[in-house]
């Protein structure tokens, strides 16, 4: 496949999204953003009483989720069955709940297609855990973005209460670091740098700073 990919992992917290976004508004390409691929698929398996450890259930419900972006908007909107679920999907709960589902193998691979559909010309950016070590493996770049768990947690903590989300911050530093925690060591596809990404810590980087390095290193790359 020729489409160029650019993928981004990392932490939750660490500033892949607003990098991805940023960087795919600036290229003028694609952007994958497969958190809420594994965040709508736990909010529906919620919504419908099904088990998060239902291998079979929700390995089905991953097949036919009934799941569209809508980038007609300022940011994109997520749909659920035609229900603009963007807020709904963004709590830390769904976001617990959302490793719980992505730390199966069976729902992992029912959601492989529907990842990969997403490169499609001029170019993709990719936004997640496993981009440049399972989805995407031949991406001429892939970055790996890492933060300490406390500055992670200030930034959520910021974004949420940006969207006037309600949360506390023993509680989003907790969550964080059990998500983290269960994303690290599961069997399945682990959070980890791919062998040929560039890592940037950003604990101590600026939105600017990160994007301003990764776009010299894409430069070199592509
Ligand atoms: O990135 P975001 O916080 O929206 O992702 C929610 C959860 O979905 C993560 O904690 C992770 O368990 C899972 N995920 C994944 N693989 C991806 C993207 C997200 O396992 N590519």
């Amino acid at each position: 496949n020729n489409i160029p990919v650019i993928a981004v992992d990392g932490p939750s917290g660490v500033g892949k999204g607003t990098l991805c976004q940023a960087l795919a508004n600036h290229l003028n390409w694609h952007l994958l953003d497969s958190g809420a691929i594994y965040r709508v698929l736990a909010l529906s398996a919620l919504q419908q009483n099904i088990a998060l450890d239902d291998t079979k259930q929700l390995a089905t419900l991953a097949l036919g989720l009934p799941l569209t972006f809508d980038s007609n908007s300022d940011d994109v909107k997520v749909l659920l069955d035609g229900m603009d679920v963007s807020r709904d999907i963004r709590t830390e709960e769904t976001g617990g709940a959302a490793s719980k589902v992505a730390s199966i193998n069976e729902v992992r691979v029912a959601l492989l297609q529907r990842q990969r559909d997403f490169r499609q010309l001029p170019g993709l950016v990719a936004d997640g855990r496993d981009m440049g070590t399972v989805v995407f493996t031949d991406a001429p770049v892939k970055i790996f973005l890492d933060a300490s768990a406390q500055s992670r947690a200030e930034r959520r903590m910021k974004q949420l209460q940006d969207k006037q989300i309600h949360a506390k911050f023993g509680e989003i530093l907790q969550e964080i670091t059990a998500r983290d925690e269960r994303d690290r060591n599961r069997a399945v596809a682990p959070l980890k740098p791919a062998v040929d990404a560039l890592i940037i810590d950003t604990t101590s980087l600026s939105i600017q700073d990160v994007f301003n390095q990764s776009i010299m290193y894409i430069k070199e790359k592509l």
